[in-house]
């Protein structure tokens, strides 16, 4: 008998997410936190997984990104990484392990490599988190920015609404996504940030953007998956589309197998041995 053939497939890579940027092809990019969501993600083709520090939130119910740990977020990453064959893999460096101290950050940078497999970083911030980028890029390790809405910073700002709308905000900006690029960044999210400004950065730099909140101007786009497949029905900003309604398909099925079970329905004897 002749061996099953596996069928070869091509991983994306930093350098192909350049490349899409070059002939205009837009980058798709969802977060994942688990192995089963990372499985039908990357069957569906999305060419980045995100493993966001988002699963503060929607996996571990708190109200901000802050509290997540390094370790939560490899034991995210690990799974991840078995579930996705083809997208490039990211990963948040959780809140407090980069920022002020680049030594660190790339100690924790290099804990996410070596123990999850993942294929690269993002971490938030311009000019002040530059020391870090460009020690953790020294080290190999391909680095995504993050600009605009940084929820890290969610007490700093107070409110979750749009970023540099003001003149001098939008020039930081553009400084930050330069120093981000020459530091050596391989792609730049842009979160809630003004349409027009999001396609001047898209224009003006090499590296891709990925927009989310930020418009049709981004050279790729990013949701967390959880929103956009309604599986959490309370959060609804303008930006949000939603593809499915899981929360009320879940919902309807749980208590479907409830009446079954009250009903003495389920398990029936051809379902049991
Ligand atoms: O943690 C996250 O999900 C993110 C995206 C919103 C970009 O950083």
């Amino acid at each position: 008998m002749s061996a099953v053939k596996k069928k070869e497939v091509r991983r994306v890579t930093t350098h192909v997410l350049r490349n899409m940027k070059v002939k205009g092809e837009k980058i798709s990019m969802l977060t994942a936190y688990d192995y089963s969501f990372a499985r039908i993600l990357d069957d569906a083709g999305v060419d980045v997984l995100l493993v966001g520090d988002s699963a503060a939130n929607v996996v571990h119910g708190h109200e901000t990104t802050l509290p997540i740990t390094l370790n939560q977020m490899i034991t995210h990453a690990n799974a991840v990484v078995k579930g996705a064959g083809r997208a490039l893999i990211v990963v948040d460096l959780p809140f407090g392990t980069y920022q002020g101290d680049s030594k660190n950050a790339l100690k924790s940078a290099i804990r996410i490599m070596k123990e999850s497999g993942a294929h690269a970083v993002k971490l938030e911030g311009g000019e002040f988190v530059l020391d870090s980028v460009k020690r953790i890029i020294s080290a190999g390790i391909p680095v995504m920015g993050h600009l605009g809405l940084m929820p890290q910073s969610i007490y700093k700002y107070g409110t979750y609404s749009v970023r540099a709308r003001e003149e001098a905000e939008a020039k930081q900006l553009l400084v930050d996504a330069r120093k981000l690029e020459k530091a050596g960044c391989f792609a730049l999210v842009l979160e809630k940030i003004p349409q027009s400004l999001a396609t001047e950065v898209t224009q003006m730099l090499r590296i891709p953007t990925i927009g989310i909140g930020a418009g049709p101007g981004c050279d790729g786009q990013v949701l967390v998956s959880h929103d956009m497949l309604g599986i959490n029905k309370e959060f609804s900003p303008r930006f949000l589309r939603r593809y499915a309604s899981l929360y009320d398909i879940m919902k309807e099925a749980v208590s479907h197998y409830i009446q079954d079970v009250k009903a003495k329905d389920f398990p029936r004897e051809d379902e049991a041995y």
